[in-house]
């Protein structure tokens, strides 16, 4: 508990905008600005109203905080003993209240610093109130709506923001869940964004065209969505004072690597993609923008595997499972290349460690997200994947001629060491739990483009 009696720190004009209102509250711990005339108040700023009427559209950065601030905010006279102070708060459920005398001249401000210091009634309020906001761009895409999940369940409150390219179903159950919002937008949408991450613990970013083969269909739109939109999130985001930013990026990056060491994270790029190198040329924006109030964070992940409420059915574990299900052939070209693997709960577990991470573990920092236990040749994957309905081994099509020239060996120590990463699920158990889903006809029409990035960008192209 403390009374703040200095109040210049707090006070400002009525006629500041929005935006200045926003960097000014995020600077000093009690949350609140005063607006004052001839020692009284004639107004009272909380970050909640600064939220509210941003998401309204009438009003934008631009806007006076004279149009939104509270001309009859809640007071506590100054007379009462600070016991009786602390009680009329508690009784209230506020956080914080300006201290009057008894013509209503301000006298301090006396606000919580502690949460233990609150009632359980308090506590509940407050908690349920001050979850910490995550904002998910690409929300409800195949990591995004696993991600999604496990955020909630850690108690934070997520905003989904999506152009829902595959539809909303993937998270349309969570719609009813009160630490949820879901918002339709492009990530090309500034204004759209600023309004609605304002007040966010973390932007992650997990947005864009994904896919080599999607990302060469059509390459303007590939660098403006992978990489001008990523490093704008991460601008804005600095700009909004969020204090950390999570950046998708991939370990195709490494494209061929020469010989036969692991690649880390200070290993040489060899992008051999589009995708490749927009991913490079977004890394290297983001971290430029680093400071010590602005945390970006950098995941190449590796191959993703799994089910997912939005399923994709064009990474190399899930077509296989799909074959290995269906009884059909399972046909490797190559074979030899390896590939690292990673299974799509673990990656949100991952994204869960960087968020909870101390921001010196983090800031500025790239990760490789894998497990040096799932880097495997793609031949191998395939015989694993093939012992799923105990499917012969004449099954599994080895096609040595063809070659893919993306291989590489990545060494995931550093994700291990500093956050104590480790997969938890292997590619057999992931393509069992697939197997499954499969199996109880969980996907409609499994053959339809909605489960094959290339194939909507595809359709969403020459339609
Ligand atoms: N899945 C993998 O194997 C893998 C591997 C390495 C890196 N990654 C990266 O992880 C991230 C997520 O991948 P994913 O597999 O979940 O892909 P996904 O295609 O399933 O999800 C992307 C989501 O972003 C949304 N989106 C796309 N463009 C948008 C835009 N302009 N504005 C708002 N929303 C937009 C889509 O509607 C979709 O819901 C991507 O950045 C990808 O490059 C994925």
């Amino acid at each position: 508990m403390k009374i703040l009696k200095n109040l210049s720190q707090i006070t400002v004009s009525k006629n500041i905008p929005i935006s200045k209102a926003v960097r000014k509250i995020s600077f000093h711990e009690s949350g609140v600005l005063l607006i004052l005339k001839k020692r009284k108040i004639i107004g009272y700023l909380q970050e909640g109203d600064i939220k509210r009427a941003l998401l309204k559209n009438n009003y934008s950065h631009e806007t006076k905080i004279e149009k939104i601030m509270n001309k009859k905010p809640f007071t506590i006279k100054s007379n009462l003993s600070l016991k009786d102070k602390i009680k009329k708060l508690k009784i209230n459920l506020r956080f914080r209240a300006p201290i009057v005398d008894e013509k209503n001249r301000i006298q301090g401000l006396l606000y919580f610093t502690n949460f233990t210091q609150l009632s359980d009634k308090q506590n509940y309020h407050f908690k349920t109130k001050l979850r910490k906001k995550i904002f998910i761009v690409g929300g409800a895409g195949y990591i995004g709506s696993v991600l999604s999940r496990l955020l909630l369940k850690l108690n934070y409150s997520i905003v989904i923001y999506d152009i829902f390219k595959f539809g909303i179903s993937p998270v349309k159950d969570l719609m009813k869940n009160s630490n949820v919002k879901i918002i339709k937008g492009d990530a090309s949408d500034t204004k759209k964004i600023v309004n609605t991450a304002l007040g966010s613990e973390a932007v992650i970013d997990l947005s864009g065209i994904v896919g080599d083969p999607a990302c060469d269909l059509n390459p303007t739109k590939t660098i403006v969505d992978n990489y001008i939109n990523s490093k704008m999130l991460a601008e804005i985001s600095k700009l909004l004072k969020i204090p950390r930013y999570i950046f998708m990026s991939s370990c195709s990056v490494y494209g061929l690597a020469k010989g036969k060491k692991k690649l880390n994270e200070k290993s040489k790029l060899n992008p051999l993609s589009l995708y490749a190198e927009c991913k490079i040329k977004a890394e290297k924006d983001i971290l430029k923008i680093k400071d010590k109030n602005f945390c970006p964070t950098i995941l190449r992940l590796a191959t993703v595997f799994g089910y997912s409420p939005r399923q994709r059915f064009d990474l190399v574990v899930n077509i296989f499972t799909l074959f290995a299900t269906t009884g059909k052939k399972i046909h490797v070209f190559g074979g030899e290349q390896y590939r690292p693997n990673i299974h799509v709960s673990d990656v949100a577990k991952a994204i869960k460690l960087v968020l909870k991470a101390p921001i010196k573990n983090v800031n500025g920092e790239i990760f490789n997200v894998g497990d040096n236990r799932l880097n495997l040749k793609i031949k191998d994957i395939a015989l694993i994947v093939s012992k799923l309905n105990k499917l012969s081994k004449k099954k599994v099509i080895i096609d040595k001629s063809s070659k893919d020239p993306r291989d590489y060996h990545v060494d995931f120590s550093k994700i291990k060491k500093t956050l104590k990463f480790t997969a938890n699920t292997n590619i057999f158990k992931g393509a069992k739990e697939l197997n499954a889903k499969i199996k109880q006809k969980k996907f409609r029409n499994i053959n339809k483009v909605l489960f094959n990035n290339f194939s909507i960008e595809s359709k969403n192209l020459y339609n």
